[in-house]
């Protein structure tokens, strides 16, 4: 299976992604987690996406197809991917078109996750994190068994910066001008896959295997 996630800020990309990854045996790329990681290490490239990151802006393409380029050279992306986050406007779609051509790969599907700007804003305020691995966790939809503790690692949980309310507005609104393109850049392709958001998690899964079969 290769695969992108597409939707706005909390639609669940990160929380789907982990389930589907897990079913078709493929690893997940979220760039926002690379970049996270990045920032968690101190490296120059953290520091650049967090001035970027804490504002709700796009972190410049030059810097993310690269990065993305880099991650296409390891030999797992052979067996399929799930994309998470990326790409996020048309330059980056067509970046990805170029790297997937020169590796020989061709994309099964775009799936968009449809959910409310309302609904979107009760799952980001509500979200904790793992510091550690990145697990993600909800205060009311999927909590934590020992409080501001990861269930996988121990880990503790934090709020992220763009969670803020009025970060996530401007995410919202970069989200409309700059990501919304690709999706009709995609159904151009006949790739595009449409579901909705709003159900448990397990549901949810299981709609997508099912539109993806
Ligand atoms: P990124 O990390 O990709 O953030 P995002 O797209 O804004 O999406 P989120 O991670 O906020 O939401 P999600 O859809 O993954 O939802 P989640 O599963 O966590 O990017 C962050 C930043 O990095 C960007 O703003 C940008 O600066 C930079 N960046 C990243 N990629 C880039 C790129 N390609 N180019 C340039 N810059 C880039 O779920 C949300 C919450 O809801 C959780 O608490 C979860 O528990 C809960 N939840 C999930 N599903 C359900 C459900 N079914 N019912 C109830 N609650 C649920
Ligand atoms: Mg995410």
């Amino acid at each position: 299976m290769r695969l992108i996630l597409v939707g706005p800020p909390g639609a669940g990309k990160g929380t789907q992604a982990v389930q589907l990854a897990k079913h078709y045996k493929i690893p997940h790329i979220s760039t926002g987690d690379i970049f996270r990681a990045n920032l968690k290490g101190g490296t120059d490239l953290g520091k650049l996406a967090k001035s970027y990151m804490d504002k709700g802006e796009l972190v410049p393409d030059s810097v993310t197809n690269e990065m993305v380029r880099d991650r296409f050279k390891q030999s797992d992306v052979q067996s399929g991917f799930l994309l998470d986050g990326f790409p996020r406007n048309i330059l980056q779609a067509e970046e990805l078109s170029k790297i997937l051509n020169e590796s020989n790969l061709k994309l099964d599907y775009v799936l968009e996750l449809q959910i409310e700007n309302s609904e979107i804003v009760r799952r980001l305020s509500g979200r904790r994190t793992c510091k550690e691995c990145g697990a993600i966790f909800h205060i009311e939809f999927d909590q934590p068994k020992i409080e501001n503790k990861c269930d996988k690692c121990g880990g503790t949980l934090y709020q992220r910066e763009d969670d803020k309310e009025s970060v996530v507005m401007n995410r919202l609104e970069v989200y409309a001008e700059q990501t919304k393109p690709i999706i009709d850049y995609y159904r151009k392709f006949g790739l595009l896959k449409q579901m909705s958001a709003v159900g448990s998690v397990s549901t949810i899964t299981a709609a997508a295997i099912s539109i993806l079969s």
